[in-house]
């Protein structure tokens, strides 16, 4: 069968290496040359993921049968109904359905109007008079602009906002700017608990879920620094979390099949990937969001892991027709390569020095993201460069293995080494623990 992949990212390396397990012969559409993603392919296009015409003209010349998406903004730019019309099947939503991530309101809405479990207390809103009493009324709130931010747009009291005013003039800030291309804004009530990710296959009408991630998203080791994509994750051998308990992870899992309904009956099937995050709260887990995709780095957890055949997963929910998926019961730790100053100001274009066969020779996984090969190096741009996974059966070797792969990589780079180590989980524990009493 001939793929075509779209993206450039350490995700999309991931979907790639699960991808050349099955009978494929591999294409790609990427931003950068990826060199993982190209060293798998018969030919790769470099070309913008969101130019839908010449990433769909590109399918079309190379005879592609089946399209796997990577990131959000090809989606939301309608890839999906685009390689439909084309007769190529497609994994990711059509962009009326992947509304449930690049309209924020769009999914908080549909799930009041399902009366679906998981939700917040919210209001949309397009000018500021009308939120004052709200943001007044509700306390701690958090701000969203509706549209796409590239995970920078939300903001929260207590945190990059100090107070009520601090929030107005946000509200304002957001309507005014058009901040994520719509001059509307999402206000919350902040929910305080762990956060989780939940990542499911959709085939239109059914979930079938994938073991439960945390994501790590602050710049800087305990948590501290701006947000980020994410700086490292970790996952747990029985697919749950050292916080999280069957029957949350259940009712998480109940959430998304219910979402998946209330897209069908609204017109919208959803057929892809579906990730959910969730806060784990006092009352249960909570939608934070939904992404129409796999997570970055997330998807460095799940997919290796992943037993059943990946190729056979997409056809089947392209066709409507999924089952269950079975992973290998171990735990995951993915520790992210960032270039020194990331999150704030990137010191960008330093060589990186890597020795792919000694990382593999630590039992660890390499995933390749934002950098630059040049003449047989490798360069970092301004984003995440690489991912180091380790997979073991308890999170404590695994995390042991990620930390001996990242010895085989030098340059100007950071990386935060207390995601997955023992204190670090126990405080995310102890935290929950508080939280629940
Ligand atoms: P997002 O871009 O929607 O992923 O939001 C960025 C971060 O803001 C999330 O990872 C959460 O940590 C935080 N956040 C978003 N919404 C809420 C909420 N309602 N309550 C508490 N934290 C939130
Ligand atoms: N890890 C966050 C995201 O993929 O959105």
């Amino acid at each position: 069968m001939k793929v075509l992949l779209v993206g450039g990212g350490a995700r999309e390396h991931a979907i790639a290496k699960v991808l050349k397990k099955g009978d494929v012969k591999m294409f790609a559409c990427m931003n950068n040359r990826n060199p993982g993603i190209a060293k798998m392919c018969e030919d790769f296009y470099l070309v913008k993921e969101t130019d839908v015409e010449s990433v769909v003209d590109y399918a079309r010349r190379k005879n592609i049968e089946l399209c796997v998406i990577g990131p959000e903004a090809p989606l939301e730019k309608g890839i999906a109904d685009e390689l439909e019309k084309n007769d190529i099947k497609v994994v990711g939503p059509k962009k009326n359905a992947a509304e449930i991530e690049t309209s924020k309101s769009f999914m908080r809405n549909l799930m009041k109007k399902y009366s679906i479990p998981g939700g917040v207390e919210y209001k949309v809103f397009d000018n500021v008079y009308d939120a004052k009493d709200f943001v007044e009324s509700t306390g701690d709130v958090v701000v969203k602009p509706v549209g796409l931010t590239g995970g920078k747009g939300v903001k929260i009291v207590g945190e990059q906002l100090k107070d009520t005013n601090d929030a107005l003039n946000y509200v304002k800030e957001i309507i005014e700017n058009k901040i994520g291309g719509v001059p509307k804004v999402v206000v919350e009530e902040k929910i305080v608990g762990e956060e989780f990710t939940l990542q499911g296959f959709c085939d239109g009408k059914k979930v079938v879920p994938m073991p439960a991630v945390q994501d790590n998203k602050r710049a800087f080791e305990n948590d501290e620094g701006p947000n980020t994509g994410g700086m490292g994750s970790y996952s747990q051998g029985d697919g749950l979390l050292p916080f999280l308990r069957k029957n949350e992870y259940d009712a998480a899992v109940g959430i998304m099949q219910k979402i998946i309904e209330a897209m069908k009956k609204e017109g919208r099937e959803y057929k892809g990937i579906l990730y959910g995050q969730f806060m784990l709260s006092k009352y249960g887990p909570k939608v934070i969001e939904c992404n129409a995709r796999f997570g970055d780095p997330e998807a460095m957890n799940v997919l290796p892991l992943l037993e059943s055949d990946f190729v056979e997963i997409c056809n089947r929910i392209v066709d409507g027709h999924l089952s269950n998926a079975s992973f290998m019961k171990k735990a995951t730790v993915c520790k992210y390569v960032v270039p020194k100053g990331y999150g704030i100001k990137s010191m960008a274009d330093r060589e990186l020095i890597l020795d792919e066969k000694k990382i593999g020779k630590e039992g660890a996984e390499l995933f390749y993201a934002s950098v630059n090969e040049k003449k047989g190096k490798i360069y970092t741009t301004a984003s995440r460069a690489l991912g180091i996974v380790g997979i073991a059966e308890s999170i404590k070797k695994a995390e042991l293995i990620a930390e001996s792969g990242l010895k085989h990589v030098l340059g100007e780079i950071y990386v935060r080494h207390d995601i997955g180590k023992k204190d670090y989980i126990a405080k995310k524990v102890k935290r929950m623990e508080r939280i629940r009493r």
